[in-house]
């Protein structure tokens, strides 16, 4: 774990921007890891980045050539919350109905499955999509 998220009281704010390319989400995926470490939830906020990060490359101008995504981490010792920014796009994020037969529209789901909630900022200029998820405190985790 990051030494930083140690300390009980203090909430840290790291950002990154990413070229709005397939190959940037394991990058966007190595920004989480280099922050939170061997934490107990960072496979979950890897998985949740990806399934972001992959949003904004698909669904938004982020995606388009010249295109960049951002991540942002604010982290506490108890709760991170990560927030993908895109360069909006005519849809709006929203969970896919689970009696559709087709494969894609799982992504959204996921993260709400995996995260304690999840939201939306922003327009179609640029949206902030954002998810919570509590992490086990360092005293707790061994
Ligand atoms: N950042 C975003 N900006 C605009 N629309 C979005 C964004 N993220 C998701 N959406 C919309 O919400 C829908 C649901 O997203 P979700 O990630 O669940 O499914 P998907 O990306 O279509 O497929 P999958 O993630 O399973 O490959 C998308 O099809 C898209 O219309
Ligand atoms: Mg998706």
């Amino acid at each position: 774990m990051s030494p930083a998220l140690n300390s009980p009281k203090e909430i840290h704010r790291w950002c990154r921007n990413f070229p709005g390319t397939r190959a940037q989400i394991s990058e966007a995926r190595q920004f989480v890891t280099s922050y939170l470490g061997d934490h107990l939830e960072t496979d979950t906020a890897q998985l949740i980045v990806s399934e972001l990060a992959t949003n904004a490359i698909r669904h938004t101008r982020s995606g388009l050539p010249g295109g960049r995504f951002g991540v942002t981490l604010h982290a506490g010792s108890t709760l991170l919350i990560l927030a993908v920014h895109d360069e909006g796009g005519s849809s709006t994020p929203h969970l896919c109905r689970a009696e559709d037969e087709d494969q894609s529209g799982r992504g959204l789901c996921l993260v709400e499955t995996l995260s304690a909630r999840w939201g939306v900022h922003g327009d179609n200029a640029g949206r902030t999509v954002w998810a919570l998820i509590s992490l086990t405190p360092a005293d707790q985790a061994a």
